[in-house]
């Protein structure tokens, strides 16, 4: 899969991409990360990106030339705005934003489907509204809160897509037991040593009865996602099996 990022701070991102998982599914060609810098597409001796905003008010706005030329430049024609208005592609064109749709496992996982992705960060004090009307086709917010850009959200959107892609993590298992995969927060970990000040691994974990430690874990998910997430029960692919053990909760977390 591939990712088209386009900033103004392109320093930002080799430090982590050059780390872990990451580095090793770009080692072995599952994912490539483009990082492009809007600036090399201005062409005044100043190389400037943003602008005062029309009709006044603080702070500064990203200009839409730079931004539609380094975009339409590395896409082609795929990215150029059609009659119609929105670029005619089926790339994603998305800019990462706090007006954005609010990122969660299940868009990663639309995304994930996508052999191609373009992620623009903003800067400033926002954008010229001309580049998200003609050029982008989907907002992403990481959160309800205001960064000073988007590099950090387009970093943690290619981190949760990337887990998601076929041989990416070590285990074979992938990332079908992280929290939010299957609707859920996960089950606890444990590892050696089997007793720490005192604390004792749960007995089940060193049972080697497979069937008694799923049961187990199934269980543990359960209990924690209803009592830190409850919001995340009730949308939850529950079986008759696991809708009895919640109901057994109910009185302890009540
Ligand atoms: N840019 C600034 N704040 C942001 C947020 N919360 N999500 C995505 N992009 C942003």
């Amino acid at each position: 899969m591939q990712f088209e990022v386009f900033t103004l701070l392109p320093e930002v991102f080799p430090s982590y991409l050059e780390t872990s998982i990451l580095k090793r599914a770009r080692e072995r060609g599952l994912i490539h990360v483009n990082v492009h810098n809007i600036r090399d597409y201005t062409h005044d001796k100043h190389h400037t990106t943003d602008d005062t905003p029309y009709g006044g008010g603080g702070g500064m706005v990203m200009k839409p030339e730079p931004v539609f030329e380094a975009i339409e430049s590395v896409m082609g024609r795929l990215a150029a705005p059609q009659p119609t208005g929105k670029p005619d592609s089926n790339i994603p064109i998305i800019l990462l934003t706090p007006q954005g749709r609010v990122f969660n496992q299940s868009i990663a996982t639309e995304l994930s489907k996508h052999p191609r992705i373009v992620l623009l960060c903003g800067r400033y004090e926002g954008i010229d509204e001309r580049i998200r009307e003609n050029l982008v086709t989907d907002e992403i917010s990481i959160g309800d809160y205001v960064l000073t850009g988007g590099e950090l959200p387009a970093l943690i959107l290619i981190d949760a897509v990337a887990r998601l892609l076929p041989n990416v993590l070590g285990d074979p298992t992938g990332a079908e037991d992280d929290s939010h995969a299957m609707g859920l927060l996960e089950y606890p970990h444990y590892t050696r040593p089997p007793e720490y000040r005192g604390w004792k691994v749960p007995e089940v974990l060193l049972s080697g009865d497979h069937g008694k430690i799923d049961k187990w874990r199934r269980q543990q998910a359960l209990e924690r996602t209803l009592r830190k997430r409850p919001d995340m029960i009730e949308k939850a692919d529950l079986s008759k099996e696991d809708l009895k053990f919640i109901e057994s909760l109910k009185p302890k977390v009540d």
